[in-house]
């Protein structure tokens, strides 16, 4: 299959909506989508879950709840042609796994699409967690087409709804958030090590990686929209947890990392033996330069952290790696 396709960001969704519903737009409602990039794909390959919420256009809005989409397209802000191929999924774990450890995990791009449809344009209104707003137009080829019917459409819309060449985007979201946190091998310390999720020995790594994820999941995350949950051990062998809380007043946001602290100490607890940091859209995040000196407060600097996602790859570090020369105050006698 074939399609012409322009890729915006888009500042202003509400006036996007308003000014497509005003051309005769068909509003196809909303639905949340997970696609995941696999690193020895080149990136062109995508595993796609759709969560609906319920909209009883389900069916009609997404053709297959799962799918696998390979595709070829030229990195470019002018209207380009997509080849693409659709083929549908029914048991998607299975999948995700074969493709994980044949080619391992790049990047997870997660968005809100309202979709719309122009004179078979599809038009999508993208809210995607850690970029922001963008307007994605879609003309689909008929089979032999040249395309000029195609173009025609695109550009018109283009006119209609505002879109500026300063907004344009040439790449696709999973590269953008590769550009704006990096990829994996954004990220080195000495001694450290990937390994897999099912490495042997792990157990208790995977376990705090997993109280990590299922906390980050109530992360307050407005402004950046990159949810973070950390997981530290204490000497008791509780695990304590925290998500990172923004603010309105950007500063005034505390990392997860922050979070877990404050929950560590409230519980009466002042050692770390382990930690876990994950993120829903890098593969390993690192704790910022502010954690790490609270990390090595309570923690040793042979104390492990564990940086990825449960069931992923993961790559183990130590406080002690992560912030040499720590801060440590002496009180004059
Ligand atoms: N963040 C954390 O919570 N932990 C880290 O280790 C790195 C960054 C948060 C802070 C902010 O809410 C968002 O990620 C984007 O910087």
């Amino acid at each position: 299959m074939r399609n012409v396709e322009l890729k915006a960001r888009d500042p202003d969704p509400a006036r996007t909506l308003e000014r497509a519903l005003a051309l005769g737009a068909d509003d196809r409602g909303e639905f949340k989508q997970r696609d995941t990039y696999y690193s020895g794909a080149s990136g062109r390959l995508k595993l796609r879950e759709h969560e609906t919420g319920g909209s009883p256009l389900w069916d009609e809005l997404i053709e297959y709840s799962h799918e696998l989409i390979g595709y070829s397209r030229p990195d470019s802000t002018d209207a380009r042609t997509s080849e693409y191929r659709r083929v549908p999924v029914a048991d998607i774990a299975p999948l995700h796994e074969a493709l994980d450890a044949a080619y391992g995990t790049l990047v997870t791009v997660t968005k809100r699409r309202h979709l719309l449809m122009w004179e078979g344009v599809r038009i999508h209104l993208d809210e995607v967690e850690g970029l922001g707003n963008f307007l994605e137009l879609e003309a689909v080829a008929e089979p032999g087409s040249d395309l000029t019917a195609e173009h025609a459409k695109v550009a018109r819309l283009r006119t209609e709804l505002g879109i500026e060449d300063a907004n344009l985007i040439a790449t696709s979201y999973a590269d953008l958030l590769l550009e704006t946190y990096g990829g994996p091998e954004g990220v080195s310390a000495p001694g450290t090590r990937i390994v897999g999720p099912d490495e042997p020995g792990g157990e208790s790594a995977t376990e705090l990686l997993r109280a990590a994820d299922e906390v980050m999941h109530t992360a307050h995350v407005k402004y950046s929209h990159f949810p973070v949950g950390a997981a530290f051990r204490g000497v008791d062998g509780q695990i304590y947890v925290g998500s990172n809380v923004e603010n309105a007043s950007y500063p005034q946001g505390q990392c997860a990392e922050t979070s877990a602290l404050g929950a560590l100490v409230a519980a009466g607890q002042t050692r770390i033996t382990e930690v876990a940091v994950t993120a829903a859209h890098m593969e390993f995040c690192p704790p910022c330069g502010g954690c790490r000196q609270r990390l090595a407060e309570f923690a040793s600097p042979d104390t492990p952290v564990h940086l990825g996602r449960p069931d992923g790859r993961r790559m183990t570090t130590t406080v002690g790696d992560l912030l040499p020369l720590a801060f440590d105050f002496e009180p004059r006698a």
